[in-house]
Order: structure tokens, then sequence, then C-alpha cells
């Protein structure tokens, strides 16, 4: 059992701290000083985050700062930044900075400088992609591309999937440009029914490039094109890969002059800025790509340089600690007010519950404290007249990350006075609530008041930016990328594999055959799973 955390001694005295202020109340704490909502925001990168809205005090923050310290944050840091092989269980340097390290600086692991690869492989993208959207490349029968599919699954389709919503206002508008990843024959067969083989290229994305969901899929892409164009020939101007495998590549049938590599040291979920982002690139041209990329690396030089105390990914990390291990807090609600940013929580489920949802530390040894936190979200105002009601009233506490910006990019009076005044009033609602006394002045009937009593002491953190450009967006990822770091330091856990995952594939293999089978197979399964594959079998034939 893994008790250094806990006997740390920033660790116990956040433990009585939190006797002692957990039932304070945000009423109280906004009431005792006026300059509150200054004290506790930070500006930095062009982001304001106000975290005022928490049941922290100022003490709070100190212990938590401290504990960062007690655990070895800078060192761990500087360990990532600098190509230390951090991810242990696998051997690797985590080192998706260096995707984002501007020419010239220098990234070392196992003795090269990485930097350099990085450019050339962001280089022969750009032209790729230039060639695509003025329509130079050309498919096999001569006609100009129109229609991108990325084919990938996990951190090959969520980063960039998310990324394409996300900056679709920088996108070109002649391109149509859709994400296949599930091995639901649906997916794919929905994302291409109305398109022109002749017109459409294919991205087939997977770091390993053995993954079932994606090769599954793109054996499809493969004959749903040669149906139309006949020749096999056509596959080359019609699919390109990007992975780390070039001979999985080949063994496809793609022309490993058409693949775009990446490295071992990127994992799958921190990837999209690297030829995983193709898809992406080649919607929003080279320049917005870049331009995304110094975001990135803007909001890494903040986190990697900038005292802890004003530093957006430590505070966001430790605040986000706070509740998960002394509150209990279970979950934690990721609210965009920007409907550009509608995948963003599902983008931020893969980054922070593959890499945080660990059970044993860096040694092995089971841990005694929570680690990740359940991630959720939907953008605002949808959300509000969906779950909020649990938020504001339920019996759970859920923390909350409103992000929001000053500037629309669609300037159709009134909706952003609107969209942002529901923001900040949520805000205010969950924090302040309303009472009994308020509820009854307002003349409501007595059976009704305590129906809608508002506890308030919800805490939110707000992110406020001005406008959701792609050097945005590379910053708001970075800030949860390496706020999912800070708090997977604090925990002692690997936040770089994701041996949970491969269970399911081991078993999902060995049933495959089962259910393909002609013959009636010997099942040797419990007698659940036995009962649901023959019943499955039966049913498949009306
Ligand atoms: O779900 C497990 C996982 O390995 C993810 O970490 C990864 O992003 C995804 O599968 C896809 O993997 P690949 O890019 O190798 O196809």
């Amino acid at each position: 059992m893994s008790t250094r955390l806990t006997t740390l001694p920033s660790w116990r005295a956040l433990e009585d701290h939190y006797k002692k202020v957990s039932n304070l109340h945000l009423r109280t704490l906004f009431a005792e000083d006026a300059q509150r909502g200054e004290r506790f925001s930070v500006e930095a990168e062009d982001i304001y985050f106000d975290y005022s809205k928490n049941r922290v005090t100022a003490e709070t923050i100190q212990l938590l700062l401290k504990l960062a310290d007690e655990v070895g944050l800078r060192a761990r840091i500087d360990a990532m930044f600098s190509g230390e092989k951090i991810n242990i269980t696998e051997k690797r340097a985590v080192l998706h900075v260096a995707l984002r390290a501007p020419k010239g600086e220098k990234i070392i692991v196992d003795g090269e400088d990485v930097v350099p690869e990085v450019h050339a492989v962001l280089e022969k993208m750009a032209n790729f992609s230039n060639r695509v959207r003025s329509g130079e490349w050309k498919g096999f029968t001569g006609k100009r591309i129109r229609n991108i599919v990325n084919i990938g699954i996990g951190g090959s389709d969520l980063g960039p999937h998310m990324a394409y919503d996300a900056l679709r206002y920088y996108s070109d508008r002649n391109l149509t440009c859709r994400f296949v990843s599930n091995v639901d024959g649906t997916d794919f067969a929905e994302a291409v029914h109305d398109l022109n083989p002749e017109e459409t290229l294919f991205i087939v994305a997977s770091k390993t490039f053995t993954t079932l969901e994606t090769l599954t899929n793109a054996r499809s892409a493969r004959n749903w094109l040669l149906a139309t164009l006949k020749d096999d020939t056509a596959v080359a101007k019609h699919f390109v890969a990007v992975s780390t495998n070039d001979k999985e590549v080949s063994k496809f049938g793609i022309d490993t002059a058409n693949m775009f590599g990446f490295w071992d040291w990127v994992g799958g979920r921190y990837s999209y800025d690297s030829a995983i982002g193709l898809s992406l690139m080649i919607a929003i041209g080279p320049e917005h790509f870049y331009e995304m990329l110094a975001g990135f690396h803007a909001m890494d030089e903040h986190f990697r340089t900038t005292p802890f105390e004003k530093n957006l990914p430590v505070l966001l990390g430790l605040i986000g600690v706070w509740y998960n291990n002394f509150f209990d807090a279970q979950t934690v609600a990721i609210l965009p007010y920007d409907q550009y940013l509608e995948r963003f929580s599902a983008y931020l489920q893969q980054l922070d519950m593959e890499s945080n949802g660990k059970h044993v530390d860096l040694e092995g040894n089971k841990v005694n404290y929570q680690t990740g936190p359940i991630i959720w979200g939907q953008p605002g105002t949808n959300g509000q007249h969906a779950f909020y009601q649990l938020i504001h009233q339920g019996t759970k506490l859920i923390p909350c990350d409103f992000i929001g910006f000053s500037q629309t990019l669609n300037a159709i009076k009134p909706h952003h006075d609107l969209l942002m005044a529901n923001f900040f009033a949520q805000t205010e609602a969950l924090a302040f609530g309303k009472t009994a006394e308020e509820v009854a002045a307002d003349g409501v009937a007595d059976f009704q008041v305590p129906h809608r009593t508002f506890e308030g002491n919800r805490p939110s953190n707000t992110i406020l930016a001005n406008r959701l450009t792609p050097a945005m967006l590379g910053k708001l990822v970075a800030l949860y990328e390496h706020k999912v770091f800070v708090q997977g330091t604090i925990w002692n856990i690997n936040s770089f594999d994701q041996w949970g995952v491969e269970l399911g594939k081991v078993l999902a293999n060995r049933i495959i055959p089962e259910l393909e089978s002609p013959q009636q197979p010997d099942l040797k399964h419990d007698s659940s799973t036995n009962t649901l594959i023959n019943r499955y079998r039966q049913q498949r034939k009306a």
C-alpha cells in the first residue's frame, strides 16, 4: 500500500485545514473580502483564470502549493521537458512539448535532438496540405479532392475531431471533413454515404497501425473506393497514413512515401499537434496550424517557467486535487460556453481519464487515496436545460470549469450577450444560491420554499479568454494537458501508459472467432457471457 502521499506534512495539514474550512460558505468568503474576485484570479497567456468561486482560503492555496513542492513537482516538470523517460512502464520519454518547440530549440532523446525531425514532418504535412487545398493533389480519375475522411480512434480521432470542430471558423469551406472511429459499420456508412470516392481522401491515423477499429474501417474504406474505381493503384491517390509503424503501413498497401510519422515519445492522447493533426491542417491550412502550435508552446513555457502561485495548470490541478481528495468529489464538469468547443469535454475525457485513471503508484503499490476524476460535460447553454439541475440542487458536489470568450466569431446580435449572461449567471447562482428567506421574500408559497431554495457553495473555475483563435485553442489544450500532469505527479502515478484498455481488447479478440464461426463454438466463458453469445448468434439470423 502506498502511503507516502498521505503522510506528507502538507497533506496532513490539508486534512486538518479541510475540517476547519469545509463548512465555510462562499457567501461568507466573498462578504469578508471585497477584493476576493481579483485576489483569487490570475491572468496569463491571454487567459483570465478566476478561481475565487472555489471553497478555498488563502491558506488553502498556500498548503496546496506546499504540497506541490513536497511532491517534487518542479523536478518532475524539468524531467518531462528535458526528455527523461518518465513513462517508466513503457520506458519512454514524454515529449508532446517537443511537437510545438520552435525551430532551433534542442530537446535530446537518446542522444538525438528531436526538434529538427518534428519540423521536417511539419513541413511535409504543410506541403501535402497545400497540394490538397490548392487542388494540385488529384484523385485517381483526375478530380480534385473535396472530402477528407480521418479514420482513427482514441487519440487518433478525438484530438483532430475536437480541434476541427473548434477551428471550423478558420477552415476551407470547400472541403468536407469527416471522422470515422467506431468499429460499428454505421459510423463508416454514414460518413461516406453522400461522398464521391473520386473526390475523397482517407487519412488512416493510428500510432500503432494495429488497432482493430481503425484497420477494419480502413479496409472498408478501401473496398468502398475500389468498388467504384476498380483499380488497386487508385489506393495511392486516395489513402495516406499517419503512424509510427511503417512496416504495418506498407503491409496495408499504403506507400510509405505517403506516410507522416511521429514518435513513441508522443502518447496517443497527446498527439493531435503531431501528424495526427493532418486532417486538421488540411482543413484550416498550415498557417493556422502553426499559430495553434505557437499557442501550445506559449502555455508550455508558462507552465515551465512561472512560479507556481501564478501558474495556470498548477493552480487548476491543485484546486482539482482539493476537491478530489479532500471533499471526495467524484467528477469534474467541463462547461464550454462556445458551440465550437462542442467536443472539448469528450476530448478531455480521454486526456484526463486515460492518463490518471490509475490505481497503483509509480512503484507499483496500490494507492490509499483517490486518483483521476470522472470528466464530463457539454457546451452551455444546452447543459443548463439538461443536467445543471443536479449541479445546483442535487446531493453531489460537482466542481465545474466554465470556459468562455469575450468576443464571438459569429456576431449575430444579440446572441453573444445572452450566452455570456448565462455564463456569468451560472457561476454566480452556483456559488451564492438563494436562501429560504430570500425565496420566501419573493412571495413563494411555504410548501414550495424548500424546493426553490438553492444552498449555493457549489464551486467553479472561470476561464475567460478573448476569442477562440487557433493559438487560444493550443493554449487551452496545453493548459489541460499540464493540469493532468500536475495531478498525476501529486498522486505519484504514471499518467502516460494505459494498460487498462488491454484486457478488453484481448477478450474481444478471443470472442471474434466465436461469433464468426459457422459451427457452434465450444464456449468456455462464464455462464452470463456464454448465454449472451449464444443468444446473439441465434438472433442475428432473424
Ligand atoms: O484506447 C487505447 C489506445 O491505445 C489509446 O491510447 C490510443 O489513443 C488509441 O488506442 C488508438 O491507438 P492507435 O493510434 O495506435 O490506433
